[in-house]
């Protein structure tokens, strides 16, 4: 079922214009302004939905919104891993889909089980290597059905060729999603690279207050799109819509949240190079990045993700978790509050990245309390 909300998807109107005006009812008479919570799990008969996992209007406003962000028709799951299992769920049985070796864990660990169950084949990639991921898409006589590719990846911060994946995809006729979540809209639109579709943790920067769970996927195939929402139903992975507000509310704001982090990333990475008890910074805004220059000609910008290594191994990551006082040790990232984390803490986390890798993910407060409370923890490792 098309949306029935309005905004103008004008082509001429820039990004940050877009986060505050898409995704609003149309003018009338004293209606409101903003999208309402419209909770009603079921709807009037006569119309072509029905029920709540079909469509609910709060979340129409929300796909609107995401839609005219990456210029493509979104599809919001309630959950990242929700949405990234609608696309899992369409490789045929024994079908091969190609996956980047360092994905989120959860991405990881639900192809591994269904690899194992014999469900589908899995075909892992270095996404830095534009050979082995051409080699993997193409096969021998067995091309890939799909394509999924972080980039950034979480949380070694590795960058892909986009433009590259997505032209030998397109070759064959596999279809390439890529993981954006790193990045949001307002830095890196993988639609606009040849992607066939882009997925987001919403959860993450694009609600930006670590307060709503949910994924979307945007792609400019109505087929596609129209597949992503029988997943949805099918599934039963429909989001809440007191959810969707808060994402709808989250977006607003996500130009100027983008911006401020992201200069407060850029201090710290440099800052963090410098610092003896560090032993690597890996931030695509950092020149010593090895791929900062593929990911600059696809992307408006590094973010504000990073991770980095610190001497005194698993015990001394540990100990800069543990001694940050305005900070906090928890997972997640895309908040505007400053989250930081060793990631080896999760028995799942890939084995290749390092015990003494913290992941930080820089919000928007002042950067020199967040450099001073860096800093003072750092003293511990
Ligand atoms: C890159 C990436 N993709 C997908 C997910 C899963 O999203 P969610 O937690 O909304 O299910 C995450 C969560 O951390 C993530 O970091």
């Amino acid at each position: 079922m098309s949306n029935n909300v309005n905004p103008p998807a004008n082509e001429t109107l820039n990004l940050d214009t877009v986060a505050v005006q898409a995704g609003r009812p149309s003018p009338s008479p004293d209606g409101p302004v903003n999208p309402p919570i419209f909770a009603s799990t079921t709807l009037h008969a006569g119309g072509p939905a029905g029920y709540q996992r079909e469509w609910n209007e709060t979340t129409s406003y929300l796909e609107d919104l995401l839609g005219a962000l990456d210029s493509g028709i979104a599809t919001v799951y309630s959950s990242g891993m929700a949405a990234a299992n609608a696309i899992i769920d369409l490789v045929p049985v024994g079908g091969v889909i190609v996956a980047s070796s360092h994905s989120y864990t959860g991405v990881a660990m639900r192809l591994k089980e269904l690899q194992e169950a014999g469900r589908l084949i899995v075909r892992l990639v270095d996404v830095t290597n534009a050979t082995e991921i051409e080699t993997a898409i193409r096969g021998e006589g067995t091309p890939a059905h799909w394509v999924w590719l972080e980039s950034p990846t979480n949380p070694l911060m590795e960058i892909c060729d986009i433009r590259a994946a997505a032209h030998v995809a397109r070759d064959v006729g596999a279809y390439l999603v890529i993981d954006s979540t790193f990045m949001t809209p307002a830095r890196q639109r993988p639609l606009e690279l040849g992607a066939h579709v882009v997925m987001h943790s919403v959860t993450k920067g694009l609600a930006g207050h670590s307060d709503a769970l949910l994924g979307s996927l945007v792609t400019n195939e109505p087929e596609l799109a129209r597949i992503f929402i029988e997943r949805r139903i099918l599934m039963g992975a429909a989001p809440s819509p007191f959810d969707a507000f808060l994402a709808i509310r989250g977006i607003r704001t996500l130009a100027v949240r983008v911006d401020r982090a992201e200069e407060n990333a850029k201090i710290i990475a440099n800052r963090l190079l410098e610092h003896p008890s560090v032993t690597a910074v890996h931030y695509p805004g950092l020149s010593s990045h090895p791929n900062a220059h593929i990911h600059d000609t696809q992307t408006d910008g590094p973010g504000t993700v990073m991770s980095f290594e610190v001497t005194g191994g698993a015990q001394g990551a540990e100990n800069v978790c543990g001694a940050v006082a305005l900070m906090t040790y928890a997972t997640s990232l895309g908040g505007v509050e400053t989250l930081i984390e060793r990631r080896r803490r999760w028995p799942n986390e890939n084995k290749d990245v390092p015990e003494s890798l913290i992941r930080l993910a820089v919000g928007i407060e002042n950067v020199e309390d967040l450099w001073r409370d860096l800093a003072q923890a750092l003293e511990t490792a």
